[in-house]
């Protein structure tokens, strides 16, 4: 069990003592340091740069920070496409060593989307030429081509994006991320791009880049004497270099770059796309363009209405479904029956996450939602609440225009031990004479199955199987795996399944060997994850929930009692892979990660 200690001080501070996680896998979260400087900086004798604000990105967008705003027009060219979908405008990432032409492609991206252009080179530059604290503490980091402190890039980058202009517009993130620790502040705000662009250029070109850089400090124009020489004598006459420009300093910042490019890059390993900069500079923006159109394009068809939650009919004609966002854990899942609200709500959570992970193109996902009434092993357990995600998922698939086959599986096993699991029985039967809405999706484009290789018909676009479950002496698994593979690349998405490895009887029907079983299992990859948790051994009260929807990391939060009577969920950490139960313990102590792990009473 827990130390006393421990459980006493968890009661003192009016939330349930500790989550009962038995289910967890181990795996655990790997944890990286930021390489970013932090140490003293060593001064430089250049003094090339002008101590002027008009630098050349301030020129050519919003430059902010705090209260003070300089805007200076950009004189646009081109048409500018709006990059709001909904609520949701688009969000962009570019990434790439110094010199790799991040600021030219920006230059690019704003005219054509008119994203916000929030860059940390820029912004840090700013806050220097203007002689502010901020800009003074970072003015030697910068001069000897090192990180600036990440307490005061984060706190920067956090100002700006919080501003109207960036939730209006969408946002360009540029120089930001630089580290891990930068990336798992966005990830642990919950602020993530749509696209993450990194330019890929080699070493060599890029110190020959940055060598030849001039700035127009009137105009805010990037040069470069070779590549982009400026047009007339008299600009060329005013260009100024970057303190950071020489080749010792780029070769600095080149190295940091690398250290911290990999574990950046897996934050975000689902959206990134590298794009060779080596290129000239209107052939490297086409790709961006038409990367971010597309992104625009799906995400238009993500937001349709119709796409993210069908509108349900039932028999008395009363709607319900409709779009719905992320707004934090429902409260009050000690309630059974679960009210209408909150059974929509996680039909919602669910289909949004399920929908991304299939346009992401994964095509082996499962979803595990353990809400009371989807939880076999409780008493209020409700097979029409599963039946009724099963169906927001069908027809929002369909209404896309796709086949879906619904699956159950059938009877298993042979003589005495022939039969289903008690959880689905009747589970087929439900389904058929389900309400499937009054356009004749059913029969057209969903329909009902069950689990095995000759269910998988040509037509079919996504296979939905339900609780899929092995039984004492019956596999499922074989059946699972002829039909996934004849599927090929068509998704499947488990719904709830239950694929623990459990005896068999006389072997018939485990014909794939234990290991290869489990390996099988595990080949499905969560697109959505939600359980309650609850002290070792208890149902009651709710200590906290653990939830991931894709491609977010797993969340892990903690219900705490108000005085009002009310409660609510407050977030404690989040973790790249479901975290294990000392994991979670960890986290509700408040211990640091990558503690050492001791004993503890969670079962
Ligand atoms: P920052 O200003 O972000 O510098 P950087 O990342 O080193 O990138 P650069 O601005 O040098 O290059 P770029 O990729 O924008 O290339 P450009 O388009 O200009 O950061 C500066 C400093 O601030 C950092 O060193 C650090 O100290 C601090 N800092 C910033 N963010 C931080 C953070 N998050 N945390 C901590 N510290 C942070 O192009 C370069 C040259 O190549 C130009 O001459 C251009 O004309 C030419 N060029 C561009 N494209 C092409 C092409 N396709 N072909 C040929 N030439 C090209």
């Amino acid at each position: 069990m827990f130390p006393t200690s421990t459980f006493s001080s968890l009661h003192s501070t009016n939330v349930t003592p500790t989550p009962s996680l038995s289910y967890l896998s181990t795996s655990s979260l790997s944890s990286s340091s930021s390489t970013s400087s932090s140490s003293s900086s060593p001064s430089s004798s250049l003094s090339l740069l002008q101590s002027s604000c008009l630098h050349r990105r301030h020129l050519r967008s919003f430059c902010a920070f705090g209260d003070t705003q300089l805007r200076i027009d950009p004189k646009s060219k081109g048409l500018k496409v709006t990059c709001s979908v909904g609520s949701e405008p688009l969000k962009v990432m570019i990434s790439g060593a110094p010199a790799s032409g991040k600021g030219t492609q920006c230059e690019l991206i704003v005219q054509k989307f008119g994203l916000v252009h929030i860059s940390t080179g820029d912004l840090l530059r700013a806050e220097v030429s203007s002689g502010t604290e901020i800009g003074n503490k970072a003015k030697e980091f910068m001069n000897a081509g090192r990180l600036v402190p990440d307490e005061i890039v984060t706190a920067m980058v956090m100002t700006r994006l919080s501003r109207q202009d960036a939730k209006e517009k969408g946002w360009l993130l540029d120089g930001y991320p630089r580290s891990f620790s930068q990336a798992q502040s966005l990830e642990e705000l919950k602020i993530r791009p749509d696209v993450y662009i990194v330019l890929d250029v080699p070493d060599e070109i890029l110190v020959n880049r940055c060598i030849g850089r001039r700035l127009d400090p009137v105009t805010g124009k990037i040069y470069h004497l070779k590549n982009f020489p400026p047009e007339t004598e008299e600009i060329k006459s005013r260009l100024v270099i970057r303190r950071d420009d020489t080749e010792e300093k780029v070769k600095s910042r080149l190295e940091i770059y690398k250290k911290n490019a990999e574990a950046i890059s897996s934050t975000y390993s689902n959206i990134v796309k590298k794009i060779n900069g080596n290129r000239p500079k209107e052939e490297i923006f086409k790709e961006i363009e038409s990367l971010l159109l597309q992104v625009q394009k799906d995400r238009v068809k993500m937001m349709k209405p119709g796409n993210i939650i069908p509108e349900i009919k039932n028999k008395k004609n009363q709607v319900y479904g409709g779009q719905d966002n992320w707004r934090g854990i429902p409260t009050k899942l000690n309630n059974i029956p679960h009210s209408r609200e909150i059974r929509k709500y996680f039909y919602t959570d669910v289909l949004e996450a399920t929908q991304r992970a299939i346009n992401d193109g994964r095509t082996r996902l499962k979803v595990e939602i353990n809400i009371p009434e989807l939880n076999p092993e409780m008493d209020v357990y409700r097979i029409g609440t599963l039946m009724e995600l099963v169906r927001v998922l069908a027809l929002s698939f369909a209404d896309d225009g796709k086949h879906v086959k619904v699956c159950v599986q059938g009877s298993m096993g042979e003589g005495a031990l022939i039969g289903m699991p008690l959880q689905l029985a009747g589970t087929r039967q439900i389904l058929e004479f389900m309400d499937w809405g009054d356009y004749g999706a059913m029969g057209n484009f969903i329909k009902i199955g069950s689990v095995g290789s000759k269910e998988v018909d040509e037509q079919d676009d996504i296979f939905v199987i339900v609780a899929p479950q092995n039984a004492v002496g019956n596999c499922i698994i074989d059946d699972l795996k002829a039909m996934t593979d004849a599927a090929g690349n068509r998704p499947v998405i488990l719904i709830n399944p239950r694929l623990k490895d459990l005896p068999g009887s006389s072997g018939v029907m485990q014909t794939m060997g234990r290991d290869k079983r489990l390996e099988y299992a595990a080949s499905f990859e969560n697109c959505y994850f939600f359980r309650l948790l609850y002290y070792a051994g208890t149902q009651y009260p709710i200590m906290g929930a653990l939830r991931m929807s894709f491609p977010y990391r797993y969340e892990l939060y903690k219900r705490v009692d108000e005085p009002s009577g009310k409660e609510k969920y407050v977030i404690l950490s989040t973790f790249p892979e479901r975290p294990d139960t000392d994991e979670v313990n960890d986290a509700f102590l408040g211990k640091p990660r990558n503690k050492t792990k001791e004993a503890s009473g969670i079962w």
